[in-house]
């Protein structure tokens, strides 16, 4: 099965460099038309430069690809409608959007200033709801869309300093997975990726040999996003942590648990002597949704 995407309008949010850059360059290499937005800040996300993505527009368009650059901020409204604006000037249409955009405030929570929090949480989450917000309608009247948005380790599992990014990058899951409960019937699948490379924001992270950093390219995760982005791609509400050599599921999942008898006294003590069985992961299982997590949890109610 050849993965293309002749004929689609992609739009890369923070495509100036990075993880991005590598998205819309396999994306355009793939046939989509592109629509590399970068507000070509640092990474803290002060600053601002039209260069960024305007070079890696330069480097599509040299590559025999299709490509407009958009310097707006995702963080904003307007910012975002005008990123999904631009693809429909440029291009006529958006059919896949690649929220990607991203900035750092690490600290210790107890270090953090609120506006750190704010700043990352107005990127990374809210930047995904504006953008998705602007481009969901286009794609429910078309009844075609994928929206590939990217998560993180980091929310998933937990990272010290990252309090602030941690919330944001599994707010996004959160969006993700009531979204998908609205969107499928439309032929518009969302989904997640939880990358790790070596870019700007993790260069001089300990954790990483130099040869370890050697492998964990950009272009390994780019071809995750590729497949997300595709018609191939007929799921949705999934989350890929992808790294080099390393493509995997990831879920939240819930335990069997514990029951007394419904209407019998319940107190700490129970609660605290089977601590153990509620926290027992080994029969551990996913939910499609809210509505099948409730019917299991309240089964000897409602059968
Ligand atoms: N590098 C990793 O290992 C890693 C791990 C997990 C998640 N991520 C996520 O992947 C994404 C890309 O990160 P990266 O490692 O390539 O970092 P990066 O700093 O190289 O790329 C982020 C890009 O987003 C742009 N950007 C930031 N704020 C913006 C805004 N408000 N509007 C428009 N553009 C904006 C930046 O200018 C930059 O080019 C981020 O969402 C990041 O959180 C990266």
């Amino acid at each position: 099965m050849s993965i293309r995407l002749d004929g689609k309008v992609a739009i890369v949010t923070g495509a100036g460099g990075g993880l991005g850059k590598a998205y819309a360059k396999l994306l355009a290499a793939r046939g989509a038309k592109v629509v590399v937005n970068d507000f070509g800040g640092k990474t803290d996300g002060t600053g601002g430069s039209q260069g960024p993505a305007h070079q890696t527009v330069d480097e599509i368009i040299a590559a025999g690809g299709e490509a407009a650059a958009d310097v707006n901020n995702v963080a904003t409204q307007d910012g975002a409608k005008a990123i999904i604006q631009s693809a429909i000037d440029a291009f006529g249409t958006v059919d896949i959007l690649v929220n990607n955009a991203g900035i750092l405030r690490d600290k210790s929570f107890h270090k953090m200033e609120l506006s750190d929090f704010e700043a990352v949480i107005g990127v990374h989450l809210m930047g995904t709801v504006y953008c998705t917000h602007a481009a969901y309608p286009v794609m429910r009247d078309k009844e075609y869309g994928r929206i590939v948005c990217i998560t993180s380790g980091s929310g998933l599992f937990g990272n010290f300093g990252q309090t602030n990014y941690g919330a944001a990058k599994l707010g996004i899951v959160g969006f993700m997975n009531s979204l998908k409960q609205e969107a499928s019937a439309k032929n518009v699948f969302i989904n997640c990726v939880a990358p790790l490379a070596a870019t700007r924001m993790t260069e001089g992270l300990p954790l990483f040999s130099e040869e370890a950093f050697s492998y964990i390219k950009p272009e390994v995760i780019a071809p995750v996003v590729a497949y997300l982005a595709s018609e191939a791609c007929t799921s949705s509400g999934d989350i890929i942590s992808a790294t080099a050599g390393y493509y995997a599921k990831a879920q939240i999942v819930e335990a069997e648990g514990f029951r007394v008898p419904l209407g019998s006294d319940v107190t700490p003590e129970i609660i605290a002597s089977n601590f153990g069985t509620i926290a027992d992961m080994e029969a551990a299982r996913p939910y499609p949704n809210l509505v099948e997590e409730i019917k299991a949890a309240l089964a000897p109610v409602m059968s």
